[in-house]
């Protein structure tokens, strides 16, 4: 027998040992329900996780690459989860849709899409550009570098939205898409979409709106008759939308949705081949086998809440935001970029060193994101951020920035802390 080399793994442990080495492990995390936490928990309570996990757990054992011939169910909550997605983001009948691992998947598939059917609109074009604004996820970079096409990338924002006169500027006969974030991750400010879409339009070029945290945000934010930016396949140049149940549609880490205005550019996402001996091989994906958890939590959480229980949760943690965007307006020193219209957001400061009111409330047990441009807090906001959490946050964290002020806190240079790895 082979030896591992490494002691501690020749022979096995107990259950309870490995069980008592996790606990201790994850005691040292941040748990994702914390109401400390106020990076990406998504989190809308105890009853919603308990449905998330049972059907998660039902379905452990069952491989997604195999739902057509073991596991029909599967193939159901995919159809309906898709169907309601489709309504929510005001999709025409015909459009597509696929049921990806993550927003991450879903941004590749709809550049994968928008290669091919330009290779079939524009044929003239040999070296197709994608155009990315300031705060495009870095996953379209990703994907371009992987499906060999430039970025243009923007490096500018106004108003902490995209700059519509650089994209403009910045459009050629080469440029085969463009993106517009409903809203972005930085500074939570959903892009001028419209324009965004009227520009595509104009130049023929496939439009993606990434809706991977907005998707579930912005529908009910407007039915609950806020300000929300038409956002959706109501702009006639989107063409494909992503949105992600395993964000604000609470289903457990490993479930997004792909969007195609028409069902029929899914022939520019799939891939086919029948090259091997054990039958024709045909994906829509770029994962291959996937555990069916992720799907059957996002179909169980959706018939748990339904439309009204996903817009009645929302308006609560609307709320909250509300109340801290308005609290931490008022500290002296800080603001808030702009005006966000969904459930994160993020501030600063002209006066205050950021990091060190980071590294301030960090050392005090929360938890944010940093973005350095300019330097300042992201902080998005679930459901155990109720009032008395916002008031405790407000309250800290004007503590925090007076200390920074008055020298009483300064930057603890711990760099790791930040950033998306
Ligand atoms: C706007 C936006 N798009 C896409 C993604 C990628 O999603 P995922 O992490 O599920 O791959 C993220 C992740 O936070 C995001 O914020």
């Amino acid at each position: 027998m082979r030896d591992t080399n490494q002691p501690q793994w020749q022979r096995g442990r107990l259950w309870s040992a490995v069980e008592a080495d996790l606990d201790a492990g994850r005691a040292r995390d941040t748990h994702w329900t914390s109401p400390m936490n106020f990076s990406a928990s998504y989190f809308a309570g105890d009853d919603v996780a308990f449905v998330a996990r049972e059907a998660f757990v039902k379905h452990i054992g069952d491989n997604v690459t195999h739902r057509h011939g073991l596991h029909p169910s599967v193939l159901r909550y995919e159809r309906e989860v898709l169907d309601f997605v489709k309504r929510l983001l005001n999709a025409p009948p015909n459009g597509g849709g696929t049921v990806t691992t993550g927003g991450s998947e879903s941004l590749f598939l709809a550049m994968k899409a928008a290669r091919e059917w330009i290779r079939e609109q524009k044929p003239h074009v040999t070296c197709p550009e994608v155009l990315l604004t300031h705060t495009t996820y870095p996953v379209f970079n990703k994907a371009a570098h992987a499906l060999g096409l430039t970025v243009k990338q923007i490096s500018t924002s106004v108003g902490y939205r995209a700059d519509l006169e650089a994209v403009q500027q910045s459009i050629t006969e080469n440029t085969i898409m463009m993106v517009g974030g409903a809203p972005p991750f930085p500074y939570g400010l959903v892009d001028p979409l419209s324009e965004l879409s009227a520009l595509a339009r104009e130049h023929g070029i496939w439009f993606h709106a990434d809706a991977c945290i907005g998707g579930f945000v912005l529908p009910f934010s407007e039915a609950l008759g806020r300000q929300v930016p038409t956002f959706d396949f109501r702009l006639p140049a989107v063409q494909s939308m992503s949105i992600d149940f395993h964000k604000y549609g609470y289903a457990l880490r490993g479930c997004s949705v792909l969007i195609l205005r028409d069902e029929a550019l899914g022939k520019y996402q799939t891939f086919r081949s029948g090259v091997w001996p054990a039958g024709d091989y045909a994906s829509d994906n770029m994962a291959g086998s996937r555990n069916a958890g992720p799907v059957a939590s996002a179909w169980a959480v959706m018939n748990y809440l339904g439309y009204e229980g996903y817009r009645d949760r929302m308006a609560r943690v609307l709320a909250s935001m509300d109340r801290l965007v308005a609290a931490i307006n008022d500290i002296p020193g800080l603001y808030v970029h702009g005006m966000p219209e969904g459930v994160h957001f993020s501030f600063g400061s002209d006066e205050l060193d950021m990091v060190a009111v980071g590294d301030g409330m960090m050392a005090r047990g929360w938890m944010m994101n940093l973005q350095t441009e300019p330097e300042s807090l992201l902080l998005m906001l679930s459901a155990q951020h109720d009032k008395d959490v916002i008031d405790k946050y407000a309250e800290e964290l004007a503590d925090v920035a007076d200390g920074v002020r008055t020298g009483r806190i300064a930057r603890s240079n711990n760099d790791e802390a930040y950033g998306i790895y």
